[in-house]
């Protein structure tokens, strides 16, 4: 007689069945994982599989009793599985390199019936996934490539891009005004730069933040001419979540709190309208912002660089600029001279300057001859240093050969302040077209002819700058920007 096949016999209870499927998950893993081990409490490795046998030479193990009973962070660089047990919480995939290589692995905590965490078990997935998971590692590796030069690209950012040593002359004015930057760097107070558009206020604001104690940190510069006045509030102090309705309701940092704990560049503060004004001198004063649609005020630590090409001065007394504020940025002043008051530094400027400009460009440096280098010395440069870079940046782009001569220079344009002992082709103002033709033409086109000629030439000395143009020329934006309109090819004056 033949006994029937019985089925498997399966636990009636729900509990029982778990524990079976627990039990024969585990001996599927030991059986088919590459390697497992059952680790304890203390962190010591209570059990391993025979897969898990196969790795111990590769750890630098003879037998296995050098690691079973040893705490596992001390048979097993690199692992995490004391954090597993500490923290309860699984890491499901994870790579772990060390000298036995690269494996795909994966860690879960053990717990009692009380939930009581009393051990984990670790288990080799893959081994060298470098080739088995090549498609997943090829991309983990070009994201990782991707972070690190993000990350290189953001520090390099941070960094100023000038030093002290970076402001370039020799002359009695320029060497005070490096003096006085290098007495300021050390101080937290702040700084108040004063100079004509072009005269290096930006850079030497660079340098002294790299020079002082703050240099790891942010430099974060405004331009408050740049930005329309309706958004100059949200720019420096922030906006609170849900201040405006619609589509930007996300809260958004102001530069002062991006700058917190750096430096704060407030470049033309000249052109900060008075409701601002006396908003920017509570900041100051109480090292605290209250973003926009906040009820709620924020510390800040920064330090402050004012700039500006205006006359503040004169700006307090016709009611133009808040007094109060005024003496609070004018802690430390300097002035940067223009560049016809240090006419013995234009030529190490227009070397440093050539220089850079090669670099920029990729062309091979050139040198001024006597002639250029004359002409240079004798124009007036109303747009300081950066009209001397735009100058020179022109010969360069235009001409190809190594020395430079004065034929070789753009046209300087007129210039009041050029000194009498200038040669005559430097100082003569070169003639709006047309306008010395006909002596009897009605005033107004002669009028017409001098404004859009000085403000090609403002715009040439700022290197297409209007804002500064418009400084320039002590006139509006609003004015130049009719005129720009007026005049056709005025536009791409630079
Ligand atoms: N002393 C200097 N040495 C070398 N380069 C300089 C020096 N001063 C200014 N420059 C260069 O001249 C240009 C104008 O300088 P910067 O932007 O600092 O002037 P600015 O005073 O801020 O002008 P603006 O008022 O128009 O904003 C930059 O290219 C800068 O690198
Ligand atoms: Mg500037």
């Amino acid at each position: 007689m033949q006994t029937p096949v019985r089925p498997p016999l399966l636990p009636d209870d729900a509990d029982g069945l778990l524990k079976m499927a627990a039990q024969s998950m585990f001996d599927v893993f030991a059986r088919t994982a590459m390697g497992m081990l059952v680790v304890d409490r203390d962190h010591r490795v209570v059990w391993i599989s025979d897969g898990y046998k196969s790795f111990l030479p590769a750890l630098g193990f003879e037998s296995e009793t050098q690691f079973v009973g040893h705490r596992v962070e001390e048979v097993i660089p690199n692992t995490l599985i004391p954090q597993v047990i500490d923290s309860g919480r699984p890491i499901l995939v994870d790579l772990l390199t060390n000298k036995a290589g690269t494996f795909l692995v994966s860690r879960l905590p053990l717990r009692d019936d009380a939930g009581c965490v009393i051990g984990a078990i670790g288990l080799v997935l893959m081994d060298h996934p470098e080739t088995t998971m090549q498609p997943l590692m090829a991309k983990f590796t070009r994201l990782q490539a991707e972070l690190d030069a993000a990350r290189r690209q953001l520090a390099e950012q941070r960094r100023p891009k000038y030093t002290i040593a970076s402001f370039i002359g020799a002359s009695a004015a320029a060497l005070e005004v490096k003096r006085q930057a290098r007495r300021v760097a050390g101080t937290d107070s702040t700084v108040l730069l004063l100079g004509e558009t072009g005269t290096g206020k930006e850079l030497l604001a660079q340098a002294i933040h790299a020079a002082g104690a703050r240099a790891a940190q942010p430099f974060v510069g405004v331009n408050i001419a740049a930005v329309p006045e309706t958004l100059l509030e949200a720019e420096f102090f922030g906006v609170a979540p849900g201040a405006y309705t619609g589509a930007d309701r996300k809260a958004r940092d102001g530069k002062f709190k991006l700058a917190d704990r750096g430096t704060l560049f407030l470049d033309e503060i000249g052109d900060m309208p008075l409701p601002l004004q006396s908003k920017l001198l509570r900041v100051l004063q109480e090292r605290e912002v209250e973003p926009l649609g906040s009820n709620r005020v924020e510390p800040v630590d920064v330090r402050v660089i004012a700039a500006t090409s205006r006359d503040l001065a004169a700006m307090v007394a016709d009611g133009r600029f808040r007094a109060d504020l005024y003496y609070r940025l004018n802690v430390l002043p300097i002035s940067l001279p223009p560049l016809r008051d240090r006419r013995d530094d234009i030529e190490a400027l227009a070397e440093a300057l050539l220089d850079d400009i090669a670099r920029r460009c990729g062309l091979p440096v050139r040198s001024l001859a006597p002639d250029a280098l004359e002409t240079l010395c004798a124009h007036g440069w109303p747009g300081n240093i950066r009209e001397l870079r735009n100058v020179l940046e022109q010969a360069v782009l235009m001409h190809d050969e190594l020395l430079l001569h004065a034929a070789q220079l753009p046209p300087l344009g007129a210039s009041a302040a050029a000194p009498a002992s200038a040669p005559a082709s430097a100082a003569t103002p070169q003639p709006a077209a047309g306008s010395d033709a006909d002596p009897m033409r009605p005033l107004p086109d002669r009028l017409a002819d001098v404004e859009r000629e000085a403000i090609a030439q403002a715009l040439r000395a700022t290197g297409g700058n209007r804002v500064a143009a418009a400084r320039l020329l002590k006139m509006s934006r609003a004015a130049l920007y009719d005129r720009l309109a007026r005049y056709p090819g005025l536009e791409s004056v630079r």
